[in-house]
């Protein structure tokens, strides 16, 4: 197993314990403990004939003690504390030459602070993002790994083999130094908000403007499933809107409340694009909306007190579908701009196309784009900008007419689309050679003396308000 004797991974929840399972299936022999220790004996059992290359720990230092070194242990627990906590614990049980690998939704900035403490400690750390859920867990997840290539590549045959495989190749790489695994993962959780936003307000528009009932929409996007909107997203939303509640015999998601839940990687993208100076507007919107859905009783008075009731819209299937392209095509490149940004911020020189390459399989925003994405990365690209790039700027070229379609019969019948409207207000901007901030510029003057630029002249001009 390369560079590292043994193998062990601590945490048997959800994750952990599918990403066991899986790499006890793709052939490695691997130690496991948890907090809760009867957890471990039920893994054992649920492994079944895989268990033969399982060994069960009662501890977290009772699994590093009997490891042969030089061992690599995953943790997966959430992230936090928790983290601390188990790293603190191995870096007394541990010895150099093993490796530490934080495998959750991790805060980049604490495994930037958590690889310097560790390694300064003679260990090796790695930061990797693993995302497609349970069953990504168990079949293949993509995998966005942060740390030193030499850490890399000790536990690299381990990754790619239990990695997805997109035309036979590992949907898993190493992406930079220390945190630049775990903030990739996190902004691809942050394209995952928008885009999910994106799908839930055109079911929403579908539903209470078109009358259509969720079956019908769930139909509707199992067709899209077969085009150019080709994805596990719009696969999975079909699938739900016409499942059927068991106990009520109504459609699965009239049982649901209407209030999402969110754990902070799509927080973490827009506040990491604001602190870098950028904005992902998509994002933005879907982190705002899923606030925004969580004060179920305040929106209960408010449809009392404001009386707003929604209208009728009416617009064509290919124009929905136009419409998400669309919007799908800006929330990428919202992301990738912010990947950019960090890049630059923190010196990681990302390879963008090849981030585009492993999310195009395992993962939950894998989508038919992604392989587009990552040619056009390869490709020319003017300004550096995913909308300029020939392919993707004739697609927006065709796209957008939907967009703004679907934006303006939806605020014209009061439906709310943020993230959709985000989008086009962000394209629109980027479309205007000559802006509006002039105004903001002379008011910025005005009252703070802060100086603008004066076309063809001076750094630091003032208006004539102050002469
Ligand atoms: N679920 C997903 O779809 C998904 C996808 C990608 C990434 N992730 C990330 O993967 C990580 C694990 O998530 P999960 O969904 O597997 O969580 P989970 O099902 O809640 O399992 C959590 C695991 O961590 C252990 N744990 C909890 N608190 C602990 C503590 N203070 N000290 C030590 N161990 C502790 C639990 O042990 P006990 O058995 O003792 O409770 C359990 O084994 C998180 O960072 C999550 O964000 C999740």
């Amino acid at each position: 197993m390369a560079d590292v004797a043994s193998l062990g991974l601590y945490g048997l929840g959800t994750m952990g314990s599918a990403l066991a399972l899986n790499i006890l299936d793709n052939g490695f022999a691997l130690h496991v403990a948890n907090r809760t220790p009867e957890v471990t004996e039920r893994f054992r059992a649920e492994a079944g004939p895989l268990g033969a290359g399982l060994r069960v720990h009662d501890s977290l230092e009772a699994m590093a003690r009997e490891m042969p070194a030089p061992r690599a242990i995953i943790l997966m627990v959430p992230a936090g504390a928790p983290v601390d906590d188990a790293i603190e614990r191995l870096c007394d049980a541990l010895e150099a030459g093993d490796t530490i690998i934080d495998a959750g939704n991790t805060d980049f900035h604490d495994t930037r602070r958590r690889t310097a403490m560790v390694e300064a400690r003679g260990l090796t750390f790695i930061g990797m993002g693993v995302s497609g859920g349970e069953e990504g867990a168990r079949y293949g997840p993509s995998i966005m790994v942060g740390g030193t290539p030499a850490a890399y590549g000790k536990i690299k045959p381990v990754i790619t083999a239990i990695a997805a495989k997109f035309e036979g190749e590992a949907c898993a790489d190493h992406l930079g130094p220390d945190g630049a695994g775990h903030f990739v993962k996190t902004v691809h959780n942050g394209i995952e908000y928008a885009d999910m936003q994106m799908l839930a307000e055109a079911y929403g528009l579908m539903r209470y403007g078109g009358g259509m009932t969720p079956a019908e929409i769930g139909a509707r996007f199992e067709a899209w499933d077969q085009g150019a909107l080709k994805s596990y997203l719009v696969e999975i939303s079909g699938k739900v809107l016409q499942a059927v509640d068991r106990e009520t015999g109504h459609p699965a998601v009239d049982v649901i409340l209407d209030s999402a839940g969110q754990k902070g990687t799509g927080r973490w993208t827009v506040i990491e694009a604001l602190k870098m100076g950028q904005s992902a507007s998509a994002i933005e919107a879907a982190v705002g909306a899923r606030g925004w859905s969580s004060e179920k009783e305040a929106r209960v008075a408010g449809e009392e007190i404001l009386g707003t009731r929604r209208g009728a819209v009416e617009i064509a299937a290919e124009t929905y579908e136009q419409a998400l392209l669309a919007a799908r095509i800006i929330a990428y490149a919202q992301g990738f701009r912010i990947l950019g940004a960090a890049s630059e911020e923190y010196d990681w020189a990302l390879d963008f196309a090849r981030i585009a390459e492993i999310w195009r399989a395992g993962c939950i925003i894998r989508s038919a784009l992604l392989d587009d994405i990552s040619e056009a990365f390869r490709g020319e690209m003017p300004q550096g900008a995913l909308i300029f790039a020939p392919a993707f700027a004739a697609r927006l070229r065709e796209s957008l007419p939907a967009l703004r379609a679907v934006v303006a019969a939806a605020v014209q019948a009061g439906h709310p689309v943020p993230a959709f409207s985000a989008a086009l207000a962000w394209i629109d901007t980027m479309a205007q050679a000559r802006g509006t901030t002039d105004l903001i510029q002379a008011q910025r003057d005005f009252f703070g003396r802060h100086g603008f630029v004066r076309l063809g002249g001076d750094a630091g001009s003032h208006g004539p308000w102050w002469e």
